[in-house]
């Protein structure tokens, strides 16, 4: 048990990440065992760098097929709404190779001219000639909130009627822990009545309900997307089941909305904060890539992933029982002095830059990620174009979550040229 800081307090969180005490805590006790209120059980908080990547690698030790939350379901409740993300190998394998060949480099290449347009429009929209005559407005809901559910729509040949439903379901499902977002609180109320829907809320089955609309329509009209090859998709010989149908999309729209929504607004914060890094990524287009990655970095927007120890054992001195849960904070180990020189320094030159922000060295490292690059990336490519520099307009309000990094409202203003 470590002295100080109880990771499990959302009110912290609300307030920010607790930075100084991840640095002690990987001083101090880089794995330590967490206690937690009942009914859940405790957990051990993985702090470094190094053995992150270690539970990451070792998949039979450190199990994802109990949930990759704090909560922890029953058999009944992880069958019904088991995704790609809780599962082991070889179940994972099997899930991953239906979809991977969808997200590769090559695959996420071809739809660059549709996000840099998409990108133009949306910026269009926001920076009006008030706002870029000094007016303050909401960086999250004009611009963050607006490009990456826009993507997911045309990969995944979602409906334009229904993209607000998708980002108010996500949003009731991610901050699943904030009462100002959903007025079905986990840890507050009694979600019993939930337990075998996605985050364990009702929204999660009015998601699966509206993705059920968009598959029936897809199975009638089939076209080239993402989910008419999904439901083309036959792996050894088997297709993907209802259930699989479900959690595959309710997957993919929650984790590839809001993560990189998250990745967008953290970091125009972060240059608001380090005006002269936005003055050097527009003297330089060169730093596109390293500065998307230092966003990435600095941003965390997916704060932990857990597992379950499948086997007793001694992980760098703590001694771990079957079936403890182990929560891998990548929040901290992004800021590992032994992994990254001056960590706490937002760089947008860094090199090397291996982040955790996408989890690392394990089979389930980020679907998404050469997709949530791509769009980081031209985003910030079209606003240093456009835009001299950005200020804080008022304080932003963050999401009430130890899971994720999310700003329900960002007020900046843009600097005059
Ligand atoms: C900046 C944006 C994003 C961040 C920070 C992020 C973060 C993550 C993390 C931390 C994991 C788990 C890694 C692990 O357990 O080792 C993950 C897995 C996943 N992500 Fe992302 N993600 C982002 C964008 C996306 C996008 C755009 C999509 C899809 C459209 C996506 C789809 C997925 C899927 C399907 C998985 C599960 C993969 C598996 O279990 O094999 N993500 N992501």
């Amino acid at each position: 048990m470590t002295d100080g800081v109880d990771l499990t307090d959302l009110d912290m969180w609300a307030r920010g990440v607790p930075y100084a005490e991840f640095a002690r805590l990987r001083r101090e006790a880089p794995v330590a065992w967490f206690d937690e209120a009942p009914p859940n059980s405790g957990f051990w908080s993985v702090h470094c760098y190094e053995g992150i990547i270690t539970a990451s690698r070792d998949v039979a030790t450190f199990s994802s097929a109990r949930g990759i939350s704090f909560e922890e379901p029953t058999d009944e409740d992880m069958a019904a709404r088991r995704t790609i993300i809780d599962t082991d190998p070889p179940e994972h394998t099997k899930l991953r190779k239906i979809v991977s060949g969808a997200f590769s480099v090559r695959a996420i290449a071809v739809y660059q001219h549709f996000v840099e347009g998409l990108t133009e429009q949306v910026l269009d929209a926001a920076l009006t000639g008030a706002v870029l005559a000094g007016d303050a407005f909401d960086f999250v809901d004009r611009v963050a909130k607006e490009v990456p559910i826009r993507v997911l729509a045309r990969i995944m040949g979602l409906p334009e009627a229904d993209l607000d439903s998708f980002i108010d379901l996500g949003d009731r499902l991610i901050a699943n822990t904030d009462p100002d977002i959903t007025d079905v609180v986990w840890g507050r109320d009694d979600t019993d009545a939930y337990r075998l829907f996605p985050f364990r809320s009702p929204y999660g089955k009015q998601l699966w309900d509206l993705g059920r609309e968009v598959v029936a329509g897809r199975l009638r009209d089939p076209g080239d997307d993402l989910l008419s090859r999904l439901l083309r998709a036959e792996v050894d010989g088997d297709r993907l089941s209802e259930v699989d149908l479900d959690n595959f999309f309710s997957i993919l729209v929650i984790a590839g909305n809001e993560t990189t929504r998250i990745a967008i607004a953290q970091g125009i914060l972060a240059f608001c904060e380090h005006p002269a890094q936005w003055e050097r990524l527009r003297a330089d287009s060169g730093l596109l890539d390293s500065a998307t990655d230092e966003v990435i970095r600095w941003s965390c927007p997916t704060h932990f992933m857990r597992r379950t120890a499948t086997v007793d054992t001694d992980f760098g001195g703590a001694l771990l029982r079957a079936g403890d849960k182990v929560v891998l904070w990548y929040v901290s180990g992004n800021r590992d002095e032994a992994e990254f020189t001056d960590p706490d320094v937002f760089d947008i030159g860094r090199t090397p830059n291996q982040h955790l922000s996408f989890g690392r060295g394990g089979p389930h490292l980020c679907l998404g990620a050469h997709l949530a690059r791509l769009e980081v990336r031209i985003v910030l490519e079209a606003l240093a174009r456009r835009v001299a520099g950005f200020e804080l307009a008022g304080q932003p309000r963050r999401i009430r979550s130890n899971f994720t990094n999310g700003l329900r409202t960002l007020p900046v203003r843009v600097v005059p040229h």
